[in-house]
């Protein structure tokens, strides 16, 4: 991320979006993660991973993010949640963690900044369990192409995803929406709910 961006993330007014804003709309297509085993990827400053701790009640987070700075940031952040979290630097397209072995992923407008954000897709689809949840909020190549974005921001400027493309890159790995996603801001963004499915029958193409 550039200055710019870092600046909009680690702002209160980005906390109080996510807090009064996104997380209700994700409980309300259909995230659940009471007692559950999360990995937030990007977790920057760890906002999402105290609000998917207090707000949704997970027992525990393992908070990712490629930044150092960031990370340096949230495990501050975060001490006082003692054992429930661990914070650790480490990419969303290389997760370190086994097969099948937490029940949700969430992410907080990352993966649009991953360049190969397939392979993100696929590193979330194989750590979660049958039945996990990949828990979204994603800023699509409407929002990317614009002036704004283009001036101000730094993204990843090749391959960039629709919110169709992107449910479409979930549902070749199996996933299930038993919610629409759904796109606010005139597109910018798509916000939902995937499950992975109980049988394997799902494989990336
Ligand atoms: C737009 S910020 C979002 C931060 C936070 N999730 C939020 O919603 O406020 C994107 C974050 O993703 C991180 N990031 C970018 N590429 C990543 C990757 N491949 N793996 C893990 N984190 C990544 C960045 O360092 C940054 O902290």
């Amino acid at each position: 991320m550039n200055r710019a961006e870092t600046m909009l993330m680690n702002n209160p007014a980005r906390a109080r979006l996510q807090r009064s804003y996104e997380v209700p709309l994700l409980r309300r297509l259909g995230a659940q993660v009471a007692g559950a085993d999360v990995i937030e990827i990007g977790c920057g400053r760890g906002v999402g991973t105290e609000l998917v701790l207090e707000r949704m009640g997970a027992a525990h987070v393992s908070a990712l993010d490629l930044d150092p700075a960031m990370i340096d940031r949230a495990r501050r952040r975060l001490t006082r949640f003692g054992g429930r979290v661990e914070v650790q630097v480490g990419d969303a397209c290389h997760v370190p963690f086994a097969d099948a072995s937490v029940d949700a992923v969430v992410d907080f407008g990352v993966i649009h900044h991953v360049p190969a954000w397939r392979e993100a897709v696929a590193e979330a689809a194989r750590v979660l369990r049958p039945g996990g949840q990949l828990i979204f909020e994603e800023v699509t190549r409407h929002a990317l192409d614009r002036w704004s974005y283009r001036t101000f921001l730094e993204h990843p400027e090749h391959d960039r995803f629709t919110a169709e493309e992107f449910v479409s890159q979930l549902v070749r790995h199996g996933f299930t929406l038993p919610q629409p996603a759904v796109t606010r801001f005139f597109g910018d963004f798509v916000i939902g709910v995937a499950v992975k499915p109980t049988t394997q029958s799902c494989g990336a193409q």
